[in-house]
């Protein structure tokens, strides 16, 4: 293990300390079962200490102009760069996703750093004619004061990053929370931000379960709170916050849907949704979990891309001929167990996969084949709710139109993909397919920093993470007007 990354305590006021109740969670590697750490399972003394120290901190930090926070953001893309391979090594260990993939983690992390950093040195507003004479308008961002975050397990670097770095450019201290099951990485990361520069209280660390996440959302000193995670606990964090008037921002579940029409070149589309369904071991809120397949094209796709999952290689992700790791803990995998039994009482087949496998030295790791069912019409449960596994469901559509419907059929709204070469048609699912991102001839995941990422419907709550729109999470606007005409101006009233 990469040693000198590890730390396993909460880092509040620059210091790294114990909780203070002495309560303490594992965390265990998924592919060998074996505990990498132990971290302090936080509660609401250790949230409330985070929270007055960043509130002590926040207006020293918002007075450091945005380009010098900016440079301090620089210095921690540099030294990811630097990190990227210790940090995808313990993330792999601690998480399970492939080396591959969790180098991809940590180097979105690194784009992301580069480009909020930038925005340091242009953090724009506006300047517009006042409707009188003598009278300057403009616009400006203000930081919102101390943001709470809270993060999932499946992209345990990238995801902090897309709300800590735009929060710290826009002015604001930090509380983060992160998953439990990947509290080691989360403080591997913190390290990195404290080693750049990030002033003492600017960002704290607090880790545990569902005590400290419940004491973070109810505590009175946030402006705000950022939350990743399931549908579920995301619309429980929102009422909770809407109750005491506080800002939220929701990322929550998927449901994705790729459509692939007759004219396909279906070995671009083995390639892409076999990555698309299997990849992160179908542990992303963007995974494909249903294919809708026309007519003609539908058993060729259920058989090359059940050929391809069976011959996908599973195992330890530091193995490097490994194509897919375990998922993250057992509860996940029973979670996916419970959804293939379901889909089976549905009526659907199980053309592969559909078992739990034990790859051989990980005998006590939470390994579960790739899976494919076919014959899934919409309405069950498995073609609705989100399986966060390794599970793709075949559904077939009889016409372009039917799999736009299927496409929208379902309450939540990330992404979705289509795969025609005939362009009428891909232009027509852009403008119809109601969710936040949509591929053509590519899966449904994949999305890069400098757009912005978000769902419609139960996906979220109308706010977008990277892109320019992640600082509307962070910022509020402030309009300020300087009369210098020396004399009352009435605005709307006073028009000679
Ligand atoms: C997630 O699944 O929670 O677009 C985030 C993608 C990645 C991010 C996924 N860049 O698949």
């Amino acid at each position: 293990m990469a040693a000198p990354l590890v730390r396993d305590r909460n880092f509040i006021g620059g210091r790294w300390v114990d909780g203070t109740a002495g309560a303490r969670l594992p965390s265990t590697n998924p592919a060998t079962g074996e505990v990498l750490g132990v971290v302090p399972d936080s509660g609401p003394q250790d949230v409330d200490r985070a929270v007055r120290v960043a509130t002590e901190a926040w207006p020293g930090w918002r007075a450091i102009p945005a380009p010098r926070r900016a440079e301090i953001l620089f210095r921690t893309a540099e030294l990811l760069v630097s990190r990227k391979e210790d940090l995808a090594r313990l993330m792999t260990q601690e998480m399970g996703k492939i080396l591959a993939e969790t180098r991809g983690d940590v180097q979105e992390a690194i784009d992301m750093t580069y480009f909020v950093a930038g925005e340091g040195r242009r953090l724009h507003g506006y300047t517009t004619p006042s409707e009188m004479p003598r009278k300057a308008a403009y616009c400006v961002r203000a930081p919102l004061g101390v943001v709470g975050i809270i993060t999932p397990w499946n992209f345990p670097v990238a995801i902090p990053s897309w709300k800590i770095i735009p929060a710290l450019v826009c002015g604001n201290t930090v509380v983060f929370k992160p998953a439990p099951e990947t509290p080691l990485v989360a403080a591997a990361f913190v390290a990195v931000l404290e080693e750049a520069g990030v002033p003492p209280g600017v960002v704290n660390l607090v880790t545990g379960g569902d005590q400290a996440g419940a004491a973070l959302v109810d505590h009175a000193g946030l402006a705000l709170v950022s939350f990743t995670g399931s549908t579920e606990v995301g619309l429980g964090v929102a009422a909770r916050c809407a109750a005491r008037g506080v800002r939220v921002s929701l990322e929550m579940g998927g449901k994705n849907a790729a459509i692939v029409l007759d004219d396909a070149d279906l070995d671009l589309v083995t390639d892409a949704l076999t990555w698309s369904a299997f990849g992160t071991t179908g542990q992303r809120c963007t995974a494909c979990s249903r294919i809708l397949v026309t007519p003609h094209a539908h058993g060729a796709v259920v058989e090359r891309l059940a050929a391809r999952a069976a011959s996908l290689r599973v195992g330890s992700g530091l193995n490097a001929a490994t194509e897919m790791g375990p998922l993250v803990s057992e509860a996940q995998r029973a979670r996916v167990e419970q959804y293939v039994a379901l889909g089976r009482s549905e009526g659907t087949r199980v053309v592969v996969g559909g078992a739990r496998v034990a790859p051989t030295g990980f005998e006590h790791g939470f390994f579960y084949a790739p899976t494919v069912l076919d014959g899934v019409r919409p309405p069950m449960r498995v073609a609705q709710e989100e399986i966060f596994g390794p599970v793709v469901g075949v559904i077939r559509c009889a016409t372009f139109d039917e799999a736009i419907d299927v496409t929208n059929g379902v309450r939540y709204g990330l992404s979705a993909s289509i795969f025609t070469r005939d362009v009428s048609a891909a232009m027509r699912a852009v403008e119809e397919i109601r969710t936040g991102i949509v591929y053509v001839n590519h899966g449904t995941i994949g999305a890069e920093v400098h757009l912005p990422f978000g769902g419609t419907r139960h996906t979220g709550n109308g706010h977008r993470e990277g892109g320019l729109q992640a600082l509307d999470v962070f910022s509020e606007w402030k309009s300020i007007y300087i009369d210098y005409s020396g004399r009352l101006q009435r605005a709307q009233i006073d028009r000679e």
